[in-house]
């Protein structure tokens, strides 16, 4: 669990290769050779992008490789630029600064049997817990994996190798979504110890919650690549008073309560800031929330906001901070 994500673990680029229609892989080694922190599967780190933007990646290499970490970008020609700026301007040999791996994702110990489902770039943290799972035969996964075409799909060849046979579905559906995957046979039974991952779009994401809600809430993991939710282009200016204090903060349009609350000097704990992991759950105790979380329920939805991601229906929130 962190504060604000400090990036000041140097790292070299040993390795910078496209690998699907608009997708980068990116391997980064320590320049003195070093071994980098362990990590866990799903576990993604922050990249400060030589543009100035921070950047959140899942690592998709083996965990048990301390020597190199990979990340996989996406061109997001909507995002806020960076994987832009990573994907016309790094070269092998460039210096960048990551945060040491945090993980908001991560597989239980309490867990034999694993749905893993994604959606494009949302594969990449399902590398990682392919590797981990590989060499223990007491721990059993199917992945179902969602993309347009084969082209835009990263790791095709490695997850259509002959070891993933019966394990691994890649369900195309040329974007049109009327051929989505059907997920109902997939999550309809549920055995003992089983846990669904999902990582992709947030139409994916909120399909899967809808699909599961005869599963337990805490056999179900969401991880989302993508902040695009915590923002929208009619978003508008609202206050959060904190019940502690009284004291009233602005939180602009473009801007997340927990950052509001971060540039007013108010360490707040958090992990995902995507709304998936529930790290940031805060008690709602007057005001409307507009909920963009993965992690409420719609019970608990008058009372809790997740401030990394949701806003305000009113003009004012009151929480208990
Ligand atoms: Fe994960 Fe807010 S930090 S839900």
């Amino acid at each position: 669990m962190s504060s604000i994500p400090q990036a000041d673990i140097p790292v070299r680029v040993t390795r910078a290769e496209k690998i699907a229609d608009g997708i980068h892989l990116y391997e980064m080694r320590r320049p003195d050779g070093g071994d980098l922190p362990a990590f866990t599967a799903g576990s993604h780190i922050n990249l400060r992008v030589p543009n100035g933007l921070m950047r959140k990646y899942s690592l998709c290499s083996d965990p048990a490789a301390r020597d190199h970490y990979c990340i996989a970008v996406k061109r997001e020609d909507n995002g806020r630029g960076g994987s832009i700026y990573l994907i016309d301007n790094t070269r092998e040999g460039d210096e960048w600064m990551i945060s040491a791996p945090d993980n908001a994702f991560a597989l239980p110990q309490r867990g034999d049997n694993f749905i893993f489902i994604a959606g494009g770039i949302g594969i990449t943290p399902f590398i990682a817990m392919i590797h981990a799972l590989k060499n223990d035969p007491t721990k059993k996964f199917r992945l179902y994996y969602c993309s347009r075409t084969p082209e835009m799909t990263a790791f095709r060849e490695e997850l259509s190798a002959p070891e993933h046979m019966g394990r691994v579905v890649i369900h195309y559906d040329g974007g049109d979504p009327s051929k989505a995957l059907d997920l109902w046979p997939i999550v309809e039974e549920r055995k003992n110890r089983e846990h669904i991952y999902c990582c992709g779009p947030r139409g994916l994401m909120e399909a899967v919650r809808d699909a599961t809600g005869h599963w337990t809430p805490t056999s179900i993991h969401f991880e989302a690549f993508s902040e695009a939710d915590a923002r929208r282009p009619d978003d508008t200016p609202f206050k959060v008073r904190l019940a502690s204090s009284g004291a009233t903060i602005d939180v602009p349009a473009g801007t997340t309560i927990l950052e509001a609350m971060r540039a007013a000097g108010y360490d707040v704990p958090s992990s995902c800031e995507s709304g998936t992991c529930g790290t940031c759950r805060t008690r709602l105790i007057a005001g409307e929330a507009d909920h963009r979380d993965l992690v409420l329920t719609e019970a608990e939805r008058s009372s809790q906001i997740m401030i990394c991601v949701s806003r305000a229906k009113t003009p004012e929130l009151v929480i208990d901070r």
